[in-house]
C-alpha cells in the first residue's frame, strides 16, 4: 500500500502534482471561469461579504496564511487568518456578512470545528476546505469545497496542504469572479497558471536529489532557521514545523524583515538557515531586500540554503547551497516553494533514525482540545 515507497510520506509527496490536479479538476471550464457549484453559498451572499476570516490549525493554518494573501489581493476583501484554538476565546467580530473558511485535512480537528460552531452561532456562513467527505467540519459548515488529496496517512500533512493551497486559491479566485473585483487579465492569467502548476510540481520532485543530500549532511545539527517575505513566510514557517515534528530538531521560521528585531541574535557560524527568496518579477523590492537579509546572516557565519527561481542569479554569490525552483506567478510560488522543504525534513528525520510516518506525541487526527 505504499507504492514501493519506505514511507507514506514518501508516497505522499510524490503524489503531489496528481493531488493538486485532481483539486483543480471540472472547477475550471475552457474559457478560464471557475464554476464551483458545490459552494453552495448564493452569489448574492458572497457579493455581500465584507470580511473573510480563516480558522485553522497547524498545516493548514499556514495554508490559510498564505490564502490571505490571494484573497486580499484578488478580492479586496480584508481577511484575517486565525489559529482556531485561539479564535473562539477572544471574543471575534462576526456577523452575516464574514466569511469563516475553516480549511482542515480530516475534518475533525476539535479546535477548528469549535471555532465554525462559534462563527455559525453569531450568524456567520461557514466554507469548509477539507479533505475527507463527510467529515464533522464540512458536516457542520453552510458549504464545503473538497481538496481532493486521496487519504493522507502519514501524521506530517504533505499533499493536503498543497491541495489546500490550490482549494484557497479557488476562492478567491471565484470571490473575485462572483464579485467582479479585478477580474481581469491577471486573474485569467492567474487560473492559466494553475492550471499548468502540476507539471511543475513534477519538475521540483525531479530535482531533489541534492536536497536529499544536504539534508543528510545536517543531521548532527540542533537548529535550522527558516526565512521568508510576503508568502514565502507561510512557507518558512511551514518548513520549520515540518522539521520539529519529523527530525525533532529546533526549528524556526520568521519572516526576513523581523530578523533585525531580534532573531539575528541567533546567527552563528555554520548555522543552517534556509531562505525562500520571492519572484524576483513584479515584487522586485521584497527580491532586493531579501537578497541583502541572505548577505546580512552570510556577512555572520550562517550556512545560507537558498530557495529560489531559476534564472534568478542575484542570489547566487550569497547561496551555500541553492535549490532551484520554477518561476510561477508570485502568488503561486508556495506551491512549488513548500516541497523541498518536505523532502528536506523527511530526510533529516530518516538519518536521524526517525519515525517518519508516525512522529512521537504526535496524532493524524486532533479530536481533542
Ligand atoms: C502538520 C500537521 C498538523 C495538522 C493539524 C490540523 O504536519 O499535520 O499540524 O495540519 O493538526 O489538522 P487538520 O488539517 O486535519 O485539521
Amino acid at each position: 500500500e505504499k507504492g514501493g515507497y519506505d514511507y507514506f510520506m514518501l508516497k505522499e509527496i510524490a503524489e503531489q502534482p496528481k493531488a493538486v490536479a485532481d483539486t483543480l479538476l471540472g472547477r475550471i471550464d475552457a474559457s478560464g471561469s471557475l464554476t464551483l457549484d458545490e459552494v453552495r453559498i448564493a452569489p448574492g451572499a458572497l457579493r455581500e461579504v465584507d470580511k473573510v476570516v480563516v480558522v485553522a490549525c497547524g498545516t493548514a493554518f499556514h495554508a490559510g496564511l498564505i490564502a490571505k494573501y490571494a484573497i486580499e489581493h484578488w478580492t479586496r476583501i480584508p481577511c484575517e487568518v486565525e489559529l482556531a484554538s485561539e479564535f473562539r476565546y477572544r471574543d471575534p467580530i462576526l456577523d452575516a456578512r464574514t466569511l469563516v473558511i475553516a480549511i482542515s485535512q480530516s475534518g475533525e480537528t476539535m479546535d477548528t470545528l469549535m471555532a465554525l460552531r462559534h462563527a455559525r452561532e453569531q450568524g456567520a456562513k461557514v466554507l469548509a476546505v477539507c479533505n475527507t467527505n463527510g467529515s464533522t467540519i464540512p458536516r457542520e459548515s453552510d458549504a464545503v469545497l473538497y481538496t481532493h488529496a486521496g487519504p493522507e496517512v502519514a501524521v506530517a500533512s504533505t499533499k493536503a496542504f498543497l491541495t489546500q493551497l490550490v482549494a484557497c486559491y479557488l476562492v478567491a479566485l471565484y470571490l473575485g469572479q462572483v464579485r467582479g473585483t479585478k477580474w481581469g487579465d491577471e486573474i485569467r492569467a492567474v487560473v492559466r497558471d494553475l492550471s499548468r502548476i502540476s507539471e511543475e510540481v513534477e519538475q521540483v520532485l525531479e530535482t531533489m536529489e541534492p536536497v536529499r543530500e544536504l539534508a543528510r549532511s545536517l543531521a548532527s545539527k540542533n537548529t535550522v532557521l527558516f526565512l521568508g517575505r510576503h508568502v514565502g513566510y507561510p512557507v518558512a514557517l511551514e518548513g520549520a514545523l515540518k522539521l520539529k515534528e519529523l527530525a525533532y530538531m529546533h526549528a524556526e521560521g520568521f519572516a526576513a524583515g523581523e530578523l533585525k528585531h531580534g532573531p539575528i541574535a541567533l546567527i552563528e557560524e555554520d548555522l543552517p538557515v534556509v531562505v525562500v527568496v520571492p519572484s524576483p518579477k513584479g515584487r522586485s523590492v521584497l527580491h532586493d531586500k531579501i537578497v541583502s537579509n541572505i548577505q546580512e546572516i552570510r556577512a555572520r557565519g550562517a550556512r545560507t540554503i537558498v530557495i529560489a527561481e531559476e534564472g534568478d542569479e542575484t542570489v547566487v554569490p550569497y547561496a551555500d547551497h541553492l535549490i532551484r525552483i520554477p518561476a510561477t506567478p508570485v502568488l503561486l510560488q508556495p506551491l512549488v516553494a513548500t516541497v523541498p522543504l518536505q523532502v528536506f525534513a523527511c530526510e533529516l528525520a530518516t538519518a536521524r533514525g526517525n519515525e517518519v510516518d508516525q512522529p512521537r506525541n504526535l496524532a493524524k487526527s486532533v479530536t481533542v482540545e
